[in-house]
């Protein structure tokens, strides 16, 4: 049988592809005869993901519960593969800067639209059974959602806006330590009456202040905001590069926040006393952008919109009313 001359060329390229490394091809061939064929399940490891699914207890809407939970984490994970090549790229040029901005944004507009899953989806008397066999763990520990907080911004930006003003302007990797204590999230879960840090926040900072210790140093002169710093004057001044980056500030620190906090008001909140949450804190003070004020990108909004940040969602959203 005589071979066609597209299988004779590919063969010929995979000859040289292998001794360039001393491999022998016929070996390699050989594999592939006798190697099965790949199938769907085996590819994606469906029934190992099927199976990362342990229920504390047997109310049907705790796999609701965990597998949404699992569903965020693999779109984090998704933001971070785009943020690992951002880190790598050697010269950014806009369009490109643009559609990874694209891309992160896509997962959250599709994790805020999808939060209902949450807040409607499940039986209000079997999530107060459940919650208890979960103490203390709190969705607060996703070290994932801090990684994109560190890969997004300048670290000072992530830190209590009493201390912020200490480190404005340029800051080095050491000052980093120091700037980790103060940062705003350790409010969510520190008791207010004693200043006590929880259970949960102990345990997460255990598992994992030095890797974000580790990236905020790696980051710190490739995150977002550093990158869009690093750009010709003209460059910054970008519409669609603006546009993109404001887009992510308002879906991460205002919308997905608010999509988060209405479900602790539908599950938590009952008058006349809140049901306490697990980071042993008032959720209701801690929660809401309106209070935590995190922008990534402060600069590119007014005064304004900086007074009102997440109001208007809270009015229309939260509360059903709007201007
Ligand atoms: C019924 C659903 C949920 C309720 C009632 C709820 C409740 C809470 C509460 C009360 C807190 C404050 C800290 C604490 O006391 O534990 C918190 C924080 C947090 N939760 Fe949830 N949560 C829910 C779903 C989720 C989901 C699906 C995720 C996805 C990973 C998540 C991630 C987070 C994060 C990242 C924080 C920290 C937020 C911040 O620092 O602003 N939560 N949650």
């Amino acid at each position: 049988m005589e071979l066609k001359p597209e299988i004779v060329a590919r063969i010929e390229k995979l000859d040289e592809k292998y001794k360039a490394m001393g491999q022998n091809l016929t070996s390699y061939l050989d594999g592939l005869l006798f190697a099965d064929y790949l199938t769907y399940w085996d590819y994606i490891h469906l029934d190992t993901l099927l199976s990362l699914q342990s229920p504390k207890t047997s109310f049907p809407d705790e796999q609701v519960f965990i597998m949404y939970h699992q569903i965020t984490e693999l779109y984090f994970r998704l933001c971070m593969v785009e943020f690992e090549q951002l880190e790598k790229k050697k010269t950014m040029d806009v369009d490109y800067f643009i559609s990874k901005l694209g891309r992160i944004n896509r997962y959250f507009d599709a994790l805020i639209s999808s939060f209902d899953i949450m807040v409607d989806g499940m039986d209000v008397a079997q999530f107060m059974q459940f919650r208890m066999s979960l103490l203390p763990a709190s969705g607060f520990q996703s070290g994932q959602y801090r990684m994109i907080e560190i890969c997004s911004t300048d670290f000072v930006n992530l830190i209590t806006k009493d201390q912020g003003t200490k480190y404005s302007g340029i800051y080095t990797d050491s000052m980093i330590d120091g700037m980790y204590e103060h940062m705003y999230w350790k409010a969510g879960a520190t008791e207010l009456s004693t200043g006590q840090k929880t259970l949960t926040l102990e345990q997460f900072e255990k598992k994992y202040s030095p890797e974000f210790l580790s990236l905020a140093k790696r980051f710190r002169t490739r995150n977002l905001s550093a990158i869009y710093h690093s750009l010709s004057a003209d460059q910054q001044k970008e519409e669609a590069l603006i546009n993109a980056l404001k887009h992510l500030d308002v879906n991460v620190n205002i919308n997905w926040k608010l999509s988060h906090y209405r479900s602790a008001v539908r599950y938590l909140q009952k008058d006349p006393v809140d049901i306490a949450a697990t980071g042993g804190t008032n959720w209701q003070k801690y929660l809401p952008p309106r209070f935590q004020r995190i922008s990534f990108f402060p600069y590119l909004w007014n005064n304004e919109d900086m007074e009102n940040w997440g109001k208007n969602w809270v009015k229309a959203n939260v509360f059903g009313k709007k201007d």
